[in-house]
């Protein structure tokens, strides 16, 4: 069983997170389907579902909440954000995509989000993008309010870098309990400017999106070459597939980095534990993280 990352005193996620941004592109969107991949998750310990309201035009929340019973819904953990505001689906008449951080915005698109997935509360409600148009104060005030009213049980923030995150947290008084923030072998900024570091001193567990690169490393499309050729390596000689081991990669570091995992496919999601089972140590860790960066560190 995967093993959980405690976020605060009552709330906890598990280690692996799924994500539905593709739940939509799924050829197979029906409920029995949808039911089986959330299934497949929980039986190896995958509890914590992650969802946005823009995710597949504003209807990816309602495919899912066709699928959850009450029962499935107790069992699991329900993250979804908002704050994007693109011209299509509900938001079709909008002349320009923006971000919107208001409390009309934010209060409308929570109470969407409830009533598109049938819950009555949300686990974490994050702000899915910086907006510079945000006024800290009111969306601040917006969030404690929705924590204290019970639709929201905890807040967190998403491609925040480290000056985001301190204007809004100054403005409430809820902690903001984690950031949203695009890490894999494939994208290892994070590692080095800052953004992993603030949150570590912060003791604040990051989830990465995309940790396979949206399948980029997977698929060599985006390149990759003798990265690729190391990860087969290590996933041969270690007994599982390179997903499971540019996953374990992400894992092994001290940061608590929990991975919101993309597939639509039973058989991958099946395996998704795997990379539990993978060692990195230090060496193997810098000798990817070499192939990565294009160079030995200096
Ligand atoms: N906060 C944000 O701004 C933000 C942005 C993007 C994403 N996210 C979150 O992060 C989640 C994951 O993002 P992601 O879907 O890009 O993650 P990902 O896991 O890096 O990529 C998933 C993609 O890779 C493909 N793939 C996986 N394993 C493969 C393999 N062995 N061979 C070939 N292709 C493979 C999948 O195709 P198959 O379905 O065919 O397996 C899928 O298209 C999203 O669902 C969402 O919850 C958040």
């Amino acid at each position: 069983m995967i093993d959980r990352i405690s976020l605060s005193s009552d709330l906890s996620f598990s280690r692996i997170i799924y994500g539905m941004w593709r739940l939509s592109d799924d050829q197979n969107t029906s409920v029995d389907h949808v039911r089986a991949k959330i299934s497949a998750c929980l039986d190896q310990g995958i509890t914590t579902m992650d969802q946005a309201d823009i995710y597949g035009g504003y209807q990816a929340e309602e495919i899912m909440g066709a699928a959850l019973t009450p029962a499935l819904r107790n069992r699991i953990e329900i993250v979804t954000k908002c704050d994007i505001v693109a011209p299509v689906g509900r938001y079709g008449d909008r002349r320009v995509k923006h971000y919107d951080t208001s409390r009309a915005h934010i209060t409308a698109s929570v109470d969407h989000s409830l009533r598109l997935m049938g819950i009555d509360h949300i686990d974490m409600l994050l702000i899915h993008r910086p907006d510079p148009f945000m006024d800290a104060d009111e969306t601040g005030a917006t969030l404690d309010d929705l924590v204290r009213s019970g639709k929201v049980r905890a807040v967190g923030v998403s491609n925040f870098k480290l000056h985001d995150w301190t204007l809004l947290q100054s403005a409430m008084k809820t902690p903001l309990l984690t950031n949203q923030i695009e890490m894999s072998l494939g994208h290892i900024a994070p590692f080095t400017n800052g953004d992993l570091a603030f949150l570590q001193e912060r003791k604040i567990a990051p989830m990465a999106w995309s940790p396979l690169g949206g399948g980029s490393l997977m698929t060599g499309k985006g390149g990759h070459g003798k990265l690729r050729t190391a990860l087969a390596a290590l996933a041969k000689e270690q007994g599982v597939d390179m997903a499971a081991v540019a996953i374990a990669w992400l894992l092994a570091h001290p940061a608590r980095i929990m991975p919101v995992m993309g597939t639509n496919n039973l058989s991958r999601i099946n395996a998704l534990h795997d990379a539990l089972k993978v060692t990195i140590d230090r060496q193997t860790w810098f000798e990817l993280y070499t192939y990565a960066l294009g160079d030995e560190v200096p």
